[in-house]
């Protein structure tokens, strides 16, 4: 049976029926998919990947070709779930020529579906221009990781005064612009509720409270691949992290001690006679294509 791909229509549907979206991180196309086979609606290349997957202590050295290289790799994991990938840090914020030119370069060589930009108002004639150019543009205002050394470091956003008003202020230019969806980061849930309600279009929240229409995590928060990060808005599913040195610990024991491989797990001539064919068999077919 065919798939039915996840548009930014069906999420604007969910929103209208009270469906909650569940978004999560992918880097690369075996999580893609099995992220996507388990039902995650959004997959999010994130400049995340800056730091859970390239060491930095920051989003901000990530570059346009980086993320386009993940987003290929995740389109192709991917069977059901919107693609979504992330602008990097000054690749749309110098003038709109650059931001419309870069999310194009996205698109066409990342394979994905539509992109995410951090910053509310600012942006809207960007936002505008891209959706008129037939690009998705998914927002995200709160906490937004690439202003990093302008906030201070990581912190919740929005209990200063006029927070409130600045937030909602953002949310209705984004979805003036065109906006088919709105990541808020690290807000107060009660200012992350009266957006949602002000907004036609979804909210994807991330220690954003229980109001919002949806919810993302970076996947290796929520499958507890680092031991040592807990933020409070994290709800870890798995602890992959120590599961994974297990497996590991036990696979060097095994090599050590002479007991990995077997002879079951290696071949010999003798079975290879016993083929009719004279052309060897394939060892496996690709993972993850049926
Ligand atoms: O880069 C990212 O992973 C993100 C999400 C946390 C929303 O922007």
């Amino acid at each position: 049976m065919k798939t039915q791909k996840v548009t930014i229509h069906t999420l604007r549907q969910m929103k209208e029926r009270g469906d909650k979206i569940a978004m999560l991180t992918a880097y690369d196309a075996t999580f893609a998919r099995l992220l996507d086979e388990a039902g995650a609606d959004v997959l999010l290349v994130g400049d995340s990947l800056g730091m859970v997957v390239q060491g930095h202590d920051t989003t901000l050295p990530v570059t346009l070709e980086e993320v386009a290289y993940h987003c290929r790799a995740v389109a192709r994991g991917a069977r059901r779930a919107h693609v979504v990938g992330d602008m990097p840090f000054m690749t749309y914020q110098s003038s709109i020529e650059t931001g419309m030119t870069n999310a194009g370069m996205l698109m066409k060589q990342g394979a994905c579906h539509s992109v995410k930009l951090e910053g509310g108002a600012v942006h809207a004639e960007l936002v505008h221009r891209l959706v008129g150019a037939g690009i998705p543009v998914m927002g995200h205002i709160g906490l937004t990781p690439q202003s990093f050394h302008q906030f201070g470091g990581f912190k919740v956003q929005g209990r200063e005064a006029g927070g409130r008003e600045r937030l909602l202020a953002d949310a209705r230019t984004l979805e003036e612009a065109g906006a088919y969806a709105i990541v808020l980061e690290a807000i107060p849930a009660d200012i992350a509720r009266e957006i949602t309600a002000a907004l036609s279009v979804p909210t994807i929240g991330i220690g954003a409270g229980t109001g919002c229409d949806g919810q993302v995590l970076v996947s290796y928060d929520m499958l507890g691949m680092d031991e040592s990060f807990k933020p409070r808005f994290v709800r870890r599913y798995e602890t992959l992290g120590a599961r994974i040195q297990d497996a590991v610990k036990h696979y060097v024991a095994d090599v050590r001690a002479g007991a990995f491989p077997s002879d079951a797990e290696s071949f010999s001539v003798a079975e290879n006679k016993a083929t009719p064919s004279k052309i060897e068999p394939a060892l496996y077919s690709t993972p993850g294509k049926k």
